[in-house]
Order: structure tokens, then sequence, then C-alpha cells
């Protein structure tokens, strides 16, 4: 799927991550449900994550997300035409959380909306913006992901709360003739919803006292069945994209897989026959953050020198629907040092 000589491409031209300042550390999990750092460590790879303060939600951290981003590209908001959040946990039902993103940066000649596609949410959000790009009717699109998985997590139960974790980031994409969104492909499988999702809070159970009793606002998570979807998933879908664009393993300069658990990460690594080196985990850092895994990971990639001009990268991902999806990109921002 390389592409044709005269054909637009969405090119990432600036970024922005941003993080609660409060770390959540396992030895402070250890206090509150029976589990031990040296579990969560050898089954997930996750020693910390981050997590809101009080009154901040995820268009908080979006925005300062997208203001850094702003920032590092030097342009005024009023520029940006169209900003898409990827997220499961947005400020409200409505408006938006784009909505809420786009008043707080002063856009305002932009519009956008919410992408609800859980772990793969920035995927199929950057996908949208790429093909908003690729069709020559805007220049200047934000894709964000940002979730405060914090807000739906039950605090008692060892299954999940030592798994996620609150952060938002956002990259800028701009018209390119040759850097960008080369290939991608991606996927959704609804019979997989079973295994994780959250009962109430939507018009199926509208929160009541019934719901908030049965602690049906929180997530629901069969880890055994969605670890072995995942392992899979991931995997076939990053070697599915690689192989279709003849990408050898030594083509391929860095993989950023959506971090859920350090295991399902080395599964796709290995089945694409990567390199440590090649691989990019932050997983210790900041555990699950759902939408905000990949463009956290591009944001760090990039200003830690790992990704140059030139480079071929790929993003992928699976969560909860099912869905997953996988992103050949064509790296084309110089390092700022
Ligand atoms: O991003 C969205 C997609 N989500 C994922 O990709 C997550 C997929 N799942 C996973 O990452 C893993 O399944 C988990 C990390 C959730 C669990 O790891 P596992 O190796 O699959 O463990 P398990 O579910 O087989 O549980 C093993 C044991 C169980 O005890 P028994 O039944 O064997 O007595 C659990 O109750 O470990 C127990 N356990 C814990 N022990 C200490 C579960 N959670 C904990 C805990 N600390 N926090």
């Amino acid at each position: 799927m390389n592409k044709s000589p005269d054909k637009i491409l969405a090119n990432i031209t600036a970024m922005g991550m941003y993080v609660p300042e409060y770390v959540l550390s396992n030895a402070e999990l250890e206090k509150t449900v029976e589990t031990s750092d040296e579990w969560i460590q050898s089954r997930t790879g996750i020693k910390e994550r981050r997590i809101v303060a009080k009154g901040e939600a995820t268009s908080h951290m979006a925005t300062n997300a997208a203001n850094k981003l702003l920032a590092a590209r030097g342009i005024s908001a009023e520029e940006i035409e169209v900003i898409i959040v990827a997220t499961v946990t947005p400020d409200m039902m409505f408006p938006s959380t784009a909505a809420l993103v786009q008043n707080n940066i002063g856009a305002k000649n932009a519009w956008g909306f919410d992408l609800s596609g859980a772990c793969s949410g920035f995927l199929f959000a950057l996908q949208t913006g790429a093909q908003m790009i690729e069709t020559g009717r805007y220049k200047k699109v934000i894709v964000i992901g940002a979730d405060t998985m914090s807000s739906i997590i039950d605090y008692t139960d060892r299954n999940t709360c030592i798994l996620f974790g609150d952060g938002a980031g956002a990259v800028l994409l701009e018209p390119s003739c040759k850097y960008g969104v080369i290939d991608a492909k991606m996927r959704i499988d609804g019979s997989g919803g079973k295994y994780l999702h959250m009962k109430a809070g939507g018009s199926l159970n509208p929160a009541s006292h019934d719901t908030v009793d049965n602690k049906m606002h929180y997530i629901f998570q069969d880890g055994k069945s969605v670890f072995k979807f995942a392992v899979r998933g991931m995997a076939d879908i990053s070697f599915d994209i690689s192989e279709r664009n003849n990408l050898k393993s030594e083509d391929i300069k860095l993989f950023i897989p959506h971090q859920a658990n350090k295991r399902i990460i080395d599964g796709s690594a290995n089945r694409l026959g990567l390199s440590d080196e090649q691989v990019f985990i932050n997983i210790d850092k900041y555990a699950n953050t759902t939408a905000a895994t990949i463009p956290i990971g591009i944001v760090e990639a990039f200003e830690s020198g790992r990704l140059i001009k030139d480079d071929n990268l790929i993003i992928s991902a699976f969560g909860a629907g099912f869905t997953c999806g996988a992103m050949y990109i064509k790296w084309g921002m110089n390092h700022a040092l």
C-alpha cells in the first residue's frame, strides 16, 4: 500500500503531552488492596501511574497537551480547523470534550467531536483526522488521546485498580507530500464487549441508586480473556501492516504499541522480530492510560531522540469493543536538538 506520488499525506508536525503530578506507586496500592509490587511488575510491567487531582478531568489534561502542541509549533489556536478527542472518560456525556478543549485553547475557527474507541481510540482518531487532511479539505487538525481512568476505577478491586492511570497526548496533522500516515488497518469486533465494559451511566442503565450500590459505574474486565485476545489481536494486526508495506524487522525504526501489559507488548514485538531498542515502553511510569498511551509514547520517543526524520514508525493498539488497529507512519520531523 505504498502512496501514489501525488497523494497528500497527513504529517505529524507538532505534539504535546500532559500527565498529572500525583504518582500512585505499587507500594501505595499494596496498602489498600491485597497485591504486591512484585506481582504487579512481573504480570504487567507497571511500577507507578499518575492520577488527577480533585477537580481535574479529561478536558484539563487534553487542554494542557494541546497548548503544549501549539507552543511547539508556534501557531495561534485560531489556525486550528478540527479537534478530535479520543476518550472513554469525557468530562460529561455532553458537551463533548472536544468542545471544552476548543473553548479552553481559544480555537475559535474549529469544529470537532469526541471519538469512542477505548484503547484503540487514538488510532481511530488519527485515521479519521488523517483522512480529513488527505482529502485536501483541512490543513490543521489536532488529534488528542486523553483518559481519566481513575474516574471509573474501583480502588478496592485489585483486578483492575493496578492497571490504569490518567494522561493525555496530542498531535497536529498537516499536509505533506512525503511524510505522514502511509497505511492503516483497523478492526472492531463487538462480540468482545462482554469481556471489558462499564455497565452503567449510559442509556441502558442510567445512573441510579441501584447502579451506584452495585458498582456499575466502574470498569469490568475479565482480564484473562482480554489478555488472550489482545496478545493475538495486536500481534496479528501489527504484523499485517508491516507485511503489506514490505517492511522487514530491520526497516522498522520504532514500534510504539498501546501500553496495557508488558507481556502483550513483548508478544507483538516478537511477532515482528524486533529488538528491545526498536520497541517503545513506558508502561512502568504511566500504566494503561487508554487513548493516551500512544500519543504520550510518540511525544516521549521523539523528545528522547528515538524518532528522527525518515524513520519508519509502527503504532498499534488493542482494547475494549473489541477494537484494534495498526498504522505505518513515515516520520517527518527533525529532532529539535
Ligand atoms: O487496554 C485494554 C485491554 N486490557 C488489557 O489488555 C489487559 C489484559 N489482561 C491482563 O493484562 C492480565 O490478564 C492481567 C494483568 C489483568 C492479569 O494477569 P494474569 O497473568 O492474566 O493473571 P490472572 O488473571 O490469571 O490471575 C492470576 C491470579 C488470580 O488468582 P487465582 O485465581 O489464581 O488464585 C488473581 O486473583 O492473580 C490474582 N490477581 C492478583 N494478585 C495480586 C489478580 N490481580 C491481582 C493483583 N495482585 N493485583
